[in-house]
């Protein structure tokens, strides 16, 4: 069986975002069946920029219910926190060893976290060999991810086949998953930039524990046009591009379906069943939030995950440092 491997930042207090949700988790579920998973909470990656150490435990514990309530199943996935498994920080440290200053200013995240700010961490830079090291210590074939990490799974398979040639050749070298309808949710406040966890306008992004009434209102007042025909052109019509993405995510009709249910129908009429499918599609998540939020079975599952993924990552540090001459030879 193939191994999967991806994860998110637990970087905000209202969960995840709906970007995060249909970008990433909603192919981690489909996925879980057929494939070997680590889903990660990436705590470590959370610290390259400042956070406050209350929040941060906060939003660890709450991705991690998050998580288990939108269907993974530890049963079949391996759910964990990254600074539990030392493994990571280890080969982290091993990956930049092997990365060029150059490639990783190059990478456009850093650029634009960067930019025009003082006492940027030095981690902000060497985060994408952080995130190589997250994925080859699996042995990962496949990565999930929304459309914003695809340079960085690029930087990641140059690393593991410079490590390959120059060392041993340990590593399985990863290719990217992208969702075909939602590699790229949009701002609801600015459509042509990406729904972020971070955006200070309250009304640009939606996450997943809103309450019904805050995402019907979020939806409502989503930027759109003035032309009033509900079709699908991201280039002249990236509000309602955005709205039709996710309502076609969320039901599994396609956009041209879509296009033809709101012939001769109004925005209000269209936004009013976006906001109702949205808010249907995450309510069994947000029942199943909480009543594991603060459970003993939360606890076990990421005690649980912990510990397989220590025994897994942990053989291929040994596999890091024979490779690379660190330590003693072992017999
Ligand atoms: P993060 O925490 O920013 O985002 C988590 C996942 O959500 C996807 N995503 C989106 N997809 C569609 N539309 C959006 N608006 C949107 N916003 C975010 C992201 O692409 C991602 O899949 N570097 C990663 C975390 C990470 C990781 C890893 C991922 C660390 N190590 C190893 C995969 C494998 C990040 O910051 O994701």
């Amino acid at each position: 069986m193939q191994t999967i491997f991806s994860g998110i930042q637990p970087t905000s207090s209202g969960g995840i975002t709906l970007g995060n949700y249909l970008g990433a988790v909603k192919q981690f579920i489909e996925l879980q069946n057929d494939y070997n998973c680590y889903f990660c909470i990436v705590d470590q990656h959370a610290i390259t920029v400042p956070q406050d150490r209350l929040a941060l435990r906060k939003n660890i514990q709450s991705l991690s219910a998050i998580y288990v309530a939108a269907g993974l199943d530890p049963e079949k996935s391996t759910i964990f926190i990254q600074s539990e498994v030392p493994a990571h920080a280890q080969a982290g440290w091993m990956m930049q060893c092997i990365s060029y200053i150059g490639e990783l200013e190059r990478m456009t995240q850093f650029k634009d976290k960067s930019s025009g700010k003082e006492g940027v961490s030095a981690a902000l830079l060497t985060y994408p060999p952080l995130m190589a090291a997250d994925i080859l210590l699996y042995g990962t074939h496949l990565v999930p991810v929304g459309d914003d990490q695809k340079q960085h799974l690029e930087l990641t398979r140059d690393l593991a086949e410079r490590f390959n040639k120059k060392y041993n050749d340990i590593f399985t070298i990863p290719e990217v998953r992208i969702s075909k309808d939602a590699a790229r949710i949009m701002s609801l406040a600015d459509p042509t930039k990406k729904m972020s966890k971070s955006d200070e306008n309250q009304k640009a992004t939606i996450f997943v524990l809103d309450e019904p009434k805050v995402i019907e209102k979020k939806i409502k007042s989503a930027v759109t046009d003035s032309e009033g025909i509900v079709k699908y052109d991201k280039e002249n019509k990236p509000g309602i591009s955005n709205l039709l993405s996710i309502y076609s995510a969320f039901t599994g009709e396609s956009i041209s379906e879509l296009e033809n249910k709101y012939v001769g129908k109004n925005y209000g009429e269209f936004k009013q069943d976006v906001a109702d499918v949205v808010v249907a599609g995450l309510k069994p998540l947000q029942e199943r939030y909480k009543e594991i939020i603060n459970s003993t079975e939360l606890e076990e599952i990421l005690d649980n995950g912990a510990s397989k993924a220590n025994h897994v990552a942990s053989k291929m540090i040994k596999k890091m440092e024979n490779a690379m001459g660190l330590g003693r030879k072992r017999k």
